[in-house]
């Protein structure tokens, strides 16, 4: 009880920054009102400051022919540039961009100059290989340096990368290699996971089997896990051809709209969505949020975000922000427990990380485990933390703030998408008196917006739908070859206001807390999945007729995935061992889509709640799911039917 009350008071205390914090901030109380003054305005003077461009823009935002909106458009500009060569040139090419450590604790330190060196012979390799401007590439790597090399090498030469998470099936992989026509995949062998190598090159070989666009002319083979892989007349090693190449390579510049990257989403279809983002605006917000929300001094700090590359956390605050801002930071190849639960800590002792951003299901899983295990390490160079990926509790946010950040340094909660390109709600350190469990203010130059479903604004407390009210540089700019999805999945409910499928409500200081997907989205672990996916996916087995899933609140992942299938009449006879059955189709589910997907529990059951127009209730199994009492089934065209799932389910 005492422990609740604690709680509970903390949830509505605020935090002040520290006088010495603020003094020290980046980030100052003139941003937001420069904003508030000329919005456009501002983010061309930090386009400007944070950008080099080759050719200077005169125009900010074209917003003629909503929803394409066009930033900076007559500028020219080359991304890899601005992450690298541009931080050589003014001195800083000693200075260390990347300390990676390898799982098996293999490590290197790789220097500004170095990068750029090794981007330059990457990019000739690329041009070699005949990839062009606008053409495809996709990027299949574990957490090593050679995938930060391979985006870049991609970028410099103003082809597009399509980066797919190293988790993800042969199938996953196939169906993003076909939609996006690659005619480049980068691999590895393989990768370092929880002690064990982790084979890739197979899997690329299996996707490109069942590609049926016969796209892919070439596959680029970096050597890691030393894993035997069968070699093909198209495949190169990455040692033999960058290795050998020139390191002489002269950037051309691009405009200000030229397609950056596609990363796939998980949408309310089977479908993953290609999100498309373009050069400038995009380098500007996530240089702009990087530096101001992470407080970032880059001459003494050293930052660490531990997202993989294959999300777009990996792709904003690992590689496109912290390089533009010429960060020193880590990148660590494993997982948090390998070899030792104290895997993160040891690293941040040992490189005296100062910045921190990762995810609240790995804090909530490090609670679990302990607070004894971070306090063997000193974490004392920490001086600002941050989360990502899903709503942070406020218990969550104490302990990380107590435990982690030794109880006086900033925690800042990052809201944003992958098709928001960087953050767009959250406190700016030293400015923002902090409170936990809300993400807070939008960042200056964002507009942000709550509202009914109608489109009024929802004053007060009340949750509502959060929109973003103007476009701002890093939004998406499409859905690879979709712009119809694009139109009617983000704009067609409120016009030309962005609709995110996010629930929020404001409290009364004006802080906005997030509420969690309001779409068939699910978030697991701060990762995307949509529930239609795994279902097809169901449906795929020989076994099942019928499958409903749904995102049931976990302590540790935050949702999980819970499935209730029917088994064809055929099969339902020769299944006697339903134990069995459900594990198979949860095994089936992780080889489909990838191991994120495996649902925690698949229930086999003999009917499903639906709607007299066939719909299923999912809002009821739901309810089952998280062991609440069944809310209102008078919808349903059997009313008795939950009864009957729930007692199969028990
Ligand atoms: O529901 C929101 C949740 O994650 C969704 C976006 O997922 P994704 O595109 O994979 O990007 C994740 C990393 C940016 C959002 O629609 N989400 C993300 N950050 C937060 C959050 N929910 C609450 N608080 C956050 N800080």
């Amino acid at each position: 009880m005492t422990v609740q009350i604690d709680h509970a008071l903390e949830e509505i205390r605020r935090f002040r920054p520290s006088p010495e914090f603020a003094a020290n901030a980046v980030a100052d109380a003139g941003l937001a009102e420069a904003a508030q003054a000329d919005r456009l305005g501002f983010w061309a003077d930090q386009s400007r400051e944070l950008l080099q461009w080759e050719k200077p823009f005169t125009k900010t935002l074209d917003w003629s022919n909503p929803p394409f909106a066009k930033w900076f458009e007559d500028g020219e500009l080359n991304v890899a540039v601005n992450c690298l060569d541009r931080h050589v040139e003014a001195g800083n090419g000693d200075r260390v961009a990347l300390h990676w450590v390898g799982e098996p604790g293999d490590t290197r330190d790789i220097t500004y100059a170095e990068l750029t060196d090794e981007v330059k012979r990457a990019a000739n390799v690329l041009t070699e290989l005949g990839v062009g401007s606008g053409d495809r590439v996709a990027i299949y790597l574990p957490m090593i340096p050679e995938a930060v090399v391979s985006m870049l090498a991609v970028a410099r030469i103003g082809a597009i990368h399509s980066v797919v998470f190293g988790g993800f099936s042969a199938d996953s992989l196939a169906s993003r290699i076909d939609d996006a026509e690659a005619s480049l995949v980068i691999t590895a062998d393989g990768g370092y996971r929880k002690g064990k190598v982790f084979p890739l090159k197979p899997v690329v070989d299996e996707a490109i089997g069942k590609s049926v666009a016969g796209s892919v002319k070439n596959v680029l083979v970096v050597r890691r896990g030393e894993n035997e892989v069968a070699w093909n007349d198209r495949d190169l090693w990455w040692h033999d051809t960058v290795g050998a190449a020139s390191n002489e390579h002269e950037a051309e510049s691009f405009e200000a709209e030229h397609p950056l990257f596609i990363l796939y989403t998980s949408g309310t279809t089977g479908k993953p969505k290609g999100i498309l983002h373009t050069s400038g605006g995009y380098l500007t917000q996530a240089a702009f949020t990087h530096k101001n929300v992470f407080d970032l001094h880059p001459e003494t700090d050293v930052y660490w975000c531990t997202a993989d590359i294959g999300w777009i956390t990996g792709h904003s605050y690992v590689v496109y922000g912290p390089l533009a801002n010429g960060a020193t930071q880590v990148l660590y190849e494993g997982t948090p427990d390998t070899p030792h639960p104290g895997r993160w800590w040891e690293i941040i002792e040992k490189y005296r990380v100062s910045i921190f951003y990762t995810a609240p299901t790995a804090i909530r899983s490090f609670m679990k485990a302990g607070r004894h295990i971070p306090q063997a390490f000193n974490l004392r160079s920490l001086r600002l933390l941050g989360s990502v990926g899903e709503p942070i509790n406020p218990e969550a946010w104490i302990w990380y703030r107590h435990v982690i950040g030794g109880g006086s340094i900033p925690v800042v909660d990052t809201w944003w998408q992958t098709e928001t390109g960087a953050i767009m709600i959250s406190a700016l350190p030293g400015i923002t008196d902090l409170k936990p469990g809300s993400a807070q203010v939008a960042i200056p130059g964002v507009s942000i917006d709550i509202l009914s479903d109608d489109g009024t604004p929802v004053e007060g407390v009340d949750g509502g739908l959060l929109v973003v009210t103007e476009p701002w540089p890093s939004m998406l700019r499409g859905i690879w070859g979709d712009p119809e999805r694009f139109k009617e999945t983000y704009w067609e409910k409120f016009g030309d206001k962005y609709f995110a499928g996010d629930g929020a409500r404001r409290d009364e200081d004006g802080d906005i807390w997030l509420l969690g997907r309001v779409d068939d989205v699910m978030n697991v672990s701060g990762h995307r999945l949509s529930t239609a996916e795994i279902e097809s996916s169901l449906v795929a087995h020989p076994w099942t007729a019928e499958a409903a899933v749904v995102g049931a609140a976990d302590e540790t992942t935050g949702q999980a995935v819970v499935a209730f299938v029917i088994l064809k009449a055929s099969q339902a006879e020769r299944v006697t061992d339903l134990a069995a059955a459900s594990d198979e189709l949860r095994k089936h589910v992780a080889t489909q889509i990838g191991a994120i997907a495996r649902p925690r529990q698949v229930f086999i059951v003999n009917e499903l709640p639906k709607t007299r127009s066939g719909k299923i209730m999912r809002r009821l199994l739901r309810d089952l799911a998280e062991g609440r009492d069944i809310g209102d089934t008078t919808t349903l065209a059997d009313t008795s039917i939950m009864q009957t799932i729930s007692d199969q389910v028990k």
